[in-house]
């Protein structure tokens, strides 16, 4: 049976609003038959929740067995309206199946939202970090007629969170998230329907958030505003057909209250003594309420959200609570995250409770908090006199271990809840091997994600840093999109990147990027994130608008590093230049970056070719092209020796295909025999990611397998068998002959060197796309010396792609999970293959069995398959 589901709109579910003009919508289809393949669709569109009078839009039927990336091209959709659609698909079979109704909504235009004003609660101006108190904020909303359909739109300058009648709204989070408020303000959408009465309290708390808290290194702040602000939207559709529009305005009024302080770096200070009462129900309160003023506010264009706002991921108990010092508790997650913790407690009221945060202890247990530099990570409380249930609200910490000094009494470990913070919701791809370093390794890559996609992809959740390093992304870039669903994240990061632009071209080393301005005309490797990763995004879910969108500033950069050097070796307008940061080993950083020039060109002379402008794609091919040859002429012998020596080097030149073919061979042999003699890894954050990918290119499989299982420095396996619970920043983070590395620069959760994680899925898993968007997959694993087994799965754009093997003495199994209307390029680590007990020539939905070496290449269409087969003697 075929079933079409996952209906989505620009890869949402049910998404409350869409901001493009013409949504893309998706399907799936789910079958357990073999070969099962979609002939043609035909999407309808309505207005409103009922179909009465006509779709809006019809596409009529279309032969196509596309499901991905399907416009919308009807007429122009209306603002604040809910909309009704669904598929109906012709199997090849002739089978028509028909989906359920799927929705999705617009949310406010320009003019709708002019009903509301920005607001705040004007605080002293003299404050400190102890003392930029939250606005508390609210108004009465008084409902005269039944509400069909309720809808809140808000958004802030900092971060909020909504409240009715007595109850937050929804998760705690930090919404509305990151961007360049003078570019784009990205509002949320909440259901308030079920949660209205007759009279009701609105309300909303506020703090700096990025907007006016402190973001990034040397202390600073307010790089947006001087003080939150809040704007809100409450649109009411009344079961009568008509509306109720109210807006955030002059006549709602504030109180601060127990949030004294709320920092994201620097953490929060939570009086519970000036706790607010009922402030957001009906019963009146205690507090100070005033009017509230109404402010400039951000200047960028409200957009809807393109992503969920951070907010709660998991909760975590304890696994120990120590005294190092008396009366200073020490609690062990177990698990470096970015989050806080829940704290019950109880004591005199006036009692002050301090909960620092580290990702380390020092040898006598305590905190080792050197490394967070000027982020003083520490969530203050005044007990009130009650039973206290104390967290913070506005702020989030990159830790595993929190101190709790203050506390009347010993901290129970049933006390304490550590609650993991992240923008992921879920991970949709896994893989498992037996092997405990390898799990433990795709453990912590998980883990750095969770912990670093936090609006955009940061460098580190604990320091004074947290931004959206450019260079450290797109390396992770392939590791990531298999692990999570990014499409919004991406799309909404490429935005954020959009946004630094600069007129000469330069794209920049961070993004958003007004904390560190000098970052924004980007460095080799990072910069070319502008290019890498829309790149990146397409193979994952073919997704054409993104190439289309971010073509025209990757043609710009091409000219702005072009520009600077026309001989094609980039030695001006390195401008930062980290060139393969933090390799043990360095590399002419000019090798790197004239390297990244030519990745660079290649790749937009391929996005130049899917958008359809042939004239850029020739142009930028023979660019690429210019500067490879630049590159030999400057950096290669003529028999293919890079002359730099080093491994970051031969593997530049090899995955990024500088080399003429007659060279490759020699480069080739140097890379193993690098690898061979010294055991071990040299390369940083930009080569790491093609390390093992270009090992296995060579032929030399087995090296990749020995770089990934090494456990002594400097290995992946060195920070595990060091109780690394995700990855590190630096090889040498902490090493018993040393300690610590410089505190400077020592994150115990970056993502960057994760992005080995791209080599696991795609050949101990085994699991790649083999055109973009997995309209055709190759399922290849590669078994080697310390692995016999594993299991991968990634569910992709078109469904779930699952693959199983083992290899016990000469016997190999592997059975695969293809999803319905996608075909499968497997190559079986075997020869003599069977399936489901027949040869596989013979088996149904099996194709162009040929046996190939050691191993045997053969196609299926969807379905499950068991193959068996024997490696040769
Ligand atoms: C970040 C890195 C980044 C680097 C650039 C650091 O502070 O944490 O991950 O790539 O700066 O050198």
């Amino acid at each position: 049976m075929t079933v079409v589901n996952r209906l989505r709109v620009e890869y949402r579910d049910a998404p409350p609003a869409v901001e493009a003009e013409r949504p893309r919508l998706s399907w799936q289809l789910s079958s357990t038959g073999r070969g099962v393949r979609q002939a043609a669709y035909r999407v309808t569109v309505s207005s409103g929740p009922v179909t009465d009078g006509g779709p809006l839009w019809d596409s009529g039927v279309v032969a196509s067995a596309e499901t991905v990336g399907v416009e919308y091209a009807g007429p122009a959709l209306a603002p604040l309206t809910g909309y009704t659609w669904s598929v109906v698909v012709t199997l090849e079979s002739g089978e028509e199946v028909r989906s359920d109704p799927a929705t999705f909504e617009t949310g406010p235009d320009a003019d709708a939202w002019a009903a509301a004003e920005w607001i705040t609660l004007p605080r002293t101006k003299y404050y400190h970090d102890d003392h930029r108190p939250a606005p508390y904020l609210r108004r009465t909303l008084d409902v005269d007629r039944p509400v069909r359909r309720a809808r809140v739109y808000a958004t802030a300058g900092g971060v909020f969170r909504l409240w009715l009648n007595g109850s937050p709204v929804g998760a705690a989070t930090l919404a509305p998230g990151w961007t360049d408020y003078r570019f784009r303000v990205p509002y949320h959408v909440y259901d308030v329907t079920d949660a209205l009465g007759e009279t009701n309290v609105l309300g909303a708390v506020l703090s700096d958030g990025w907007y006016s808290g402190n973001v990034g290194p040397f202390h600073k702040r307010e790089f947006w505003g001087e003080v939150p602000v809040f704007r809100a939207l409450v649109v009411l559709d009344h079961t009568d057909g008509s509306r109720t529009v109210t807006g955030t305005d002059g006549t709602w009024e504030g109180s601060f209250g127990p949030i004294q302080a709320s920092d994201l770096l620097q953490g929060e200070y939570y009086d519970a003594r000036l706790e607010l009462g009922d402030w957001c129900g009906t019963a009146g309160t205690s507090g100070d309420w005033r009017p509230v003023a109404v402010e400039k506010g951000p200047q960028g264009r409200l957009v809807a959200a393109l992503i969920d706002p951070a907010g709660p991921y998991t909760e975590l108990e304890p696994v120990a609570v120590t005294e190092p010092v008396p009366g200073s508790y020490v609690v062990d997650l177990g698990q470096n995250l970015a989050g806080w913790i829940r704290l019950r407690a109880g004591g005199p009221a006036g009692t002050i409770v301090r909960v620092r945060h580290a990702e380390v202890l020092n040898p006598d247990g305590t905190l080792y908090t050197d490394n967070l530099r000027g982020a003083r990570a520490t969530d203050t409380y005044v007990l009130s006199g009650g039973a206290d249930v104390l967290e913070p609200a506005f702020t989030f910490h990159g830790f595993r271990y929190a101190e709790i000094t203050g506390h009347p009494g010993p901290v129970a470990a049933d006390a304490v809840t550590g609650v993991a913070l992240s923008s992921l919701t879920g991970f949709n791809g896994g893989i498992e091997t037996g092997n405990a370093l390898v799990d433990q390794l795709q453990h912590n890559i998980q883990w750095g994600m969770l912990s670093n996609f936090i609006e955009v992809p940061t460098d580190c959740p604990q320091r004074d840093e947290r931004l959206g390093w450019t260079g450290d992304a797109q390396a992770f870039m392939p590791t990531a999109l298999f692990n999570a669903d990014l499409a919004g994240f991406m799309t909404k990061w490429m935005d954020d990147i959009d946004d630094t632009r600069m007129e000469n071209g330069a794209l920049p080393d961070i993004a958003p990027c007004v904390v560190l301005e000098w970052a924004r005309e980007g460095s080799p490797g990072y910069a070319d994130a502008g290019v890498i990763v829309p790149w990146a995004t397409y193979q994952e879910y073919a997704d054409r608008r993104i190439v289309e969108r971010h073509l025209d500033a990757g043609l710009a950069w091409l000219e702005y590093v072009r520009s600077r050097n026309p001989g094609l070796i980039w030695r001006e307008g390195r401008n930062n230049d980290y060139g393969d940061w933090l390799a043990p080993q360095e590399t002419p950083k000019d090798l790197v970056a004239t390297a990244y020039f030519a990745r660079s060109a290649a790749l937009v002379a391929e996005q130049a070719e899917v958008a359809g402008r042939a004239d850029d794609a020739a142009a930028a091919r023979s660019l690429a092209d210019a500067v490879a040859a630049a590159f030999r002429e400057a950096f290669v012998e003529s028999d293919g020796t890079v002359t730099a020596g080093t491994q970051t080097a031969y593997v530049l030149a090899l995955a990024f295909g500088l080399l003429l073919p007659e060279q490759r061979d020699t480069a080739a042999k140097a890379l193993a025999e690098d690898v061979e003699r010294r055991g071990h890894v040299t390369t940083g954050f930009l080569a790491v990611s093609h390390l093992l990918p270009t090992l296995t290119a060579i032929g030399r499989t087995d090296l990749a397998y020995r770089l990934l299982l090494n456990e002594d420095y400097p290995s992946w396996g060195h920070h595990i068998k060091h109780g690394a619970t995700t990855i590190w920043e630096r090889w040498d983070g902490w090493r018993p002959e040393t300690g610590f590395q410089d505190p400077w620069m020592n994150s115990f959760n970056h993502f960057a060197l994760g992005s080995v994680g791209e080599w696991v899925y795609r050949h101990v898993g085994g699991i790649e796309a083999a055109t973009p968007g997995y309209a055709r997959v190759r399922i290849a694993p590669l078994p080697g010396d310390g692995i016999d087994h594993a299991h991968a799965w990634h569910d992709t754009v078109r469904g779930r792609v699952d693959v199983r093997w083992s290899v016990t003495g000469r016997e190999v199994t592997l059975d695969v999970e293809v999803p319905a209307n996608v075909a499968a390029e497997i190559v079986v680590p075997g020869l003599a293959v069977t399936e489901g007990g027949v040869p596989a020539a013979d088996a149904p939905g099996v194709t162009d069995v040929v046996e190939d070496g050691a191993s045997t290449r053969l196609v299926t269409g969807s379905g499950r398959y068991e193959f068996r087969a024997a490696t040769p003697d």
